[in-house]
């Protein structure tokens, strides 16, 4: 098969980092992508070229391309951290192997991007994936269903059967409470809109709080007392956030991993740190792939497989919205909530 020199793709208009702390929400894309033509890169040692299926949007991906990530942006080169697609070429002896092959990929290199028709990763870094997986769960395979996995882990090691979990309504919280129900465990989910807690008690969830609700205090304090739970996992990081957490019993762990809130929450009872041995953390995804052991990703990559071909898992969609079509429909399509939004060239 000839391969076309050019290709679509979302470009990245800024460089660095951006100097805003504006969050997830997007209004427009304009001053932060430009659909336009890049060269269909080249793998270089180790890599494969990947023709993409499919791709996720993570909020992960809106704080990149505003610059309000972890990691700088690259003018020129093609947004998107994740999605799925079919191995067409590759360098080496791993890249060759996986030719042919449907993979799910998490961080592109030499300036590609999964917002793209090709995009070029790490040959290590593929997964492949079973034939029975959808595309719609394989294209958000690693970034959210691994994170759910590892911090599970971090709720079991805390020797507490229960958990607080902020942001429930997320694919990531839609996961743990999947986890949660199958494991033995009460999750404990926080979410801000009512229309979502039947939905989120089906999915696993024992108790689910709301956060307008005026016996909001008095409903989490009488879960404290009963459930005893010793983690937070926390996306929000806001003043809701570090109230749950300073009602929370000795050695409870506050895990932030997100920032869906602008607002810099107070900790009012920083005494806590002292005389009830809490603690604040962070998690990042990027850093428990470094650390794991290579039988640890592969148990890890192979149990959420498993649990999406078996069904406990779904990935549950709301929008599927074109490449070509992502500059005016994405932002709209981001608005509608309460699932994924995937892009396909
Ligand atoms: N550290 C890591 O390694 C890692 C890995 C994966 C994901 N994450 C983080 O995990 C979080 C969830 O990711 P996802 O892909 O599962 O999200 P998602 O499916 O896109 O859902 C986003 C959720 O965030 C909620 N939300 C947004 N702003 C909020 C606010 N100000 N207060 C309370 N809730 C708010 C929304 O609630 P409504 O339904 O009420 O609108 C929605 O349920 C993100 O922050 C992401 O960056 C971190």
């Amino acid at each position: 098969m000839t391969l076309p020199t050019s290709m679509n793709a979302l470009i990245l208009k800024e460089d660095g980092f951006g100097n805003t702390r504006t969050g997830s929400a997007i209004e427009t894309l304009e001053p932060y992508l430009d659909y336009g033509i890049l060269p269909v890169p080249k793998p270089g040692p180790g890599e494969v070229l990947i023709r993409v299926r499919m791709a996720s949007v993570n909020p992960s991906d809106l704080y990149f391309i505003k610059g309000e990530y972890g990691q700088p942006r690259v003018k020129g080169a093609a947004a998107g951290f994740e999605g799925v697609g079919d191995v067409i070429d590759g360098n080496g002896l791993f890249a060759r192997y996986l030719k042919g092959k449907r993979v799910a990929f998490a961080g592109a290199v030499n300036g590609s991007g999964a917002w793209a028709e090709y995009v070029v990763v790490q040959a290590a870094t593929c997964v492949p994936v079973k034939k029975a997986m959808r595309d719609e769960d394989a294209a958000g395979h690693v970034v959210n269903p691994v994170t759910a996995w590892t911090m599970f882990d971090i709720v079991k090691q805390s020797k507490s059967k229960s958990f607080v979990f902020t942001a429930a309504f997320s694919q990531l919280g839609k996961l743990m409470a999947g986890l949660a129900r199958d494991n033995g465990y009460a999750m404990i989910a926080i979410i801000r809109k009512q229309s979502q807690e039947a939905h989120l008690r089906e999915l696993g969830a024992k108790h689910v709080l709301v956060q307008s609700d005026p016996d909001f205090d008095t409903k989490l304090a009488a879960l404290m007392k009963s459930e005893k739970p010793r983690v937070l996992l926390d996306a929000v990081a806001n003043q809701v956030s570090a109230d749950i957490f300073s009602a929370m019993p000795a050695r409870a762990r506050w895990v932030v991993y997100g920032k869906l809130d602008t607002e810099a929450p107070a900790l009012n009872e920083p005494g806590q740190l002292i005389f009830m041995n809490k603690k604040i953390e962070g998690f990042w995804l990027v850093n428990w792939f470094k650390r794991a052991s290579m039988l640890e990703k592969l148990m890890t990559i192979r149990a959420v497989q498993n649990r999406f071909i078996s069904g406990a898992w779904s990935t549950e969609v709301v929008a599927t919205v074109k490449l070509e079509d992502a500059m005016r429909e994405l932002p709209e399509a981001l608005k509608l909530g309460d699932g994924k939004v995937m892009i396909k060239p």
